[in-house]
């Protein structure tokens, strides 16, 4: 029996979901009355989420790689159990390895309501304890309806307290980034990783140049302003005090390769995290839950 029909068999709800190949890699496919999602079991990775009524929310790369082991440019990535660099070895994956490997889909519902959820578990292998020895369980779990929820669950089964950093590096579609702006992270400190030091923010974040930023201490909700889609794409999250806001702009989209002509013009992402400074310590036996609600908002006519 080949993955996909084992997946159908096991994890299939009719007319609701279903599985597939994308590029290289298998894929849930859900369909409900409020929106469609894609969703692949490498990395337990929200590719596309499309409301209904709406143009699509998550932006994906023309040039994304669908393959083992290689990062998918676009979508929702999970990064985990470190965000950005490691601390200490730099030959480990930046972002953590958890985006990069196969996670196993533990269970699917149809919820009363009409909404499907999934929930997936990382599988760990010698390869991921080499990269990180602590004994954890982390859960991804993701309900698809009129909101995107994703929960992302991580559990200290270990003896001993451990630190934990991580991301919802969802990229967001935009109609062109040089007219959206992100409200609701007015008043933060943020770590400028393109101009250096401290700055706090000053009104919304707008975008003229490379942005790379760590907002420290953030409140738990923020938007995406798209004057030119007419929408709003709200964010609200718990369990997350960083939010990170990137676009590479031009030289640095050239050089990643798989950002094709001109797609930094179309996309944002809004990260909810814990980074750097607001890295988590989870103490033994304990859970941490992060999530993130994305919503979109039409602008009044
Ligand atoms: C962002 C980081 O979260 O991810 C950036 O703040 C980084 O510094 C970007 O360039 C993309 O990372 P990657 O590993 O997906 O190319």
């Amino acid at each position: 029996m080949s993955e996909i029909e084992s997946l159908t068999q096991q994890f299939g709800i009719a007319g609701k979901l279903g599985f597939e190949m994308v590029g290289e890699l298998a894929a849930a496919r859900v369909t409900t009355p409020f929106a469609t999602a894609t969703i692949a079991l490498q990395g337990a990775h929200v590719m596309t989420w499309q409301p209904a009524g709406q143009q699509p929310v998550i932006w994906v790369s023309k040039l994304a790689k669908y393959a083992p082991g290689k990062s998918i440019r676009g979508g929702a990535p999970v990064c985990w159990p470190w965000f950005g660099p490691h601390a200490s070895d730099a030959t480990f994956p930046g972002h953590g390895f958890a985006r990069t490997v196969p996670w196993a889909l533990v269970a699917t519902k149809a919820l009363p309501d009409g909404r499907v959820r999934l929930e997936f578990e990382l599988t760990q292998t010698d390869a991921t304890r080499a990269q990180w020895s602590h004994a954890s369980v982390v859960r991804n779990t993701i309900t698809v309806g009129e909101e995107l929820e994703v929960e992302l669950a991580t559990t200290n089964t270990g003896k001993a307290p451990f630190q934990l950093g991580q991301a919802l590096h969802t990229y967001f579609v935009v109609g062109d980034i040089r007219k959206a702006t992100v409200a609701g992270l007015e008043g933060c400190e943020y770590l400028d990783k393109v101009g250096g030091g401290r700055p706090r923010q000053q009104g919304p974040v707008t975008f003229t140049q490379e942005t790379d930023r760590i907002y420290l201490g953030t409140h738990g909700c923020c938007g995406i302003l798209d004057p030119v889609m007419d929408r709003t794409i709200l964010i609200t999250s718990t369990g997350s005090r960083s939010t990170v806001v990137w676009n590479p702009w031009i030289a640095k989209a050239e050089k990643m390769g798989d950002f094709g002509p001109d797609g930094h013009l179309g996309m944002v992402c809004v990260e909810t995290a814990n980074a750097a400074e607001d890295v988590i310590t989870l103490p033994a036996g304990e859970t941490h839950r992060m999530t993130a609600q994305y919503r979109v908002v039409a602008a009044r006519g």
